[in-house]
């Protein structure tokens, strides 16, 4: 296979790996100058993580888990491209989801917020983007959650997304978020992003992707390198 070479990261598009608001990110982020790797055949070509097992269902977190019934909250339906540094398409990209369910609770141990869990709905999903690039996944809107980062502190409504390019150089991990969440202005990690760029994290709703009588529709598209990409989450 041919090696694609790929732009530098735009650093401006990212947060900072250490942002003082964000308590975790001094504990975490490195303090030392990053060191440069030469990208080799590994990383311009390749990889391709699990698509061929991805079904249909997995695309439908209303239906993937449930167990006695339809899982309660807003459904919503969430569709985009995922485009490369000139703005191409990127077909075959596998799209991780996970998130909270509509009450703003996770199915997982650390979670232990009163909040109640939904027994239809697990919150984790994936899909594959098709010729241009293209994705959907039906979900509920997830709930807002507190966290420890600071007095009142709450998460505004996201859903966690990662996703895998062509390289390894376009894989991207990052969070999508709703218009008009008064939250936004108060999350450290939504602010973390430069201000420019961090509006890309947020979705539109559209009414041409809404189904009558079913599901609010939102799109949402993903640009994994160049000037214009979406930014990543600051986990390292
Ligand atoms: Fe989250």
């Amino acid at each position: 296979m041919a090696a694609t070479s790929t732009t530098p990261r735009d650093w401006t598009s990212h947060p900072p790996y250490i942002y003082p608001a964000y308590a975790s990110t001094p504990l975490r982020g490195p303090k030392n100058p990053l060191i440069p790797l030469k990208q080799t055949l590994s990383e311009l070509t390749g990889p391709v993580y699990g698509h061929e097992s991805v079904g249909k269902l997995d695309s439908d977190l209303t239906r993937n888990s449930a167990v006695n019934g339809e899982p309660l909250g807003e459904r919503i339906i969430v569709t985009g491209r995922v485009l490369d540094e000139a703005g191409r398409p990127v077909p075959n990209t596998l799209i991780e989801i996970w998130q909270a369910n509509a009450a703003g609770r996770y199915v997982h141990k650390v979670d232990q917020h009163p909040a109640p869990l939904d027994p239809n709905f697990l919150g984790a999903g994936r899909c594959v983007t098709d010729e241009e690039g293209r994705y959907r996944y039906k979900t509920v809107k997830p709930g807002a959650y507190p966290w420890g980062n600071h007095y009142n502190a709450w998460r505004p409504n996201h859903i966690h997304l990662s996703l895998f390019g062509h390289t390894l150089a376009s894989r991207l991990v990052t969070q999508m978020y709703f218009p008009g969440d008064p939250l936004l202005a108060l999350d450290p990690i939504y602010q973390s992003a430069p201000e420019g760029a961090r509006e890309r994290m947020i979705c539109s709703f559209s009414i041409d992707v809404t189904e009558p009588d079913y599901a609010l529709g939102y799109v949402f598209d993903i640009v994994l390198r160049g000037p214009k990409e979406t930014p990543m989450e600051n986990v390292k």
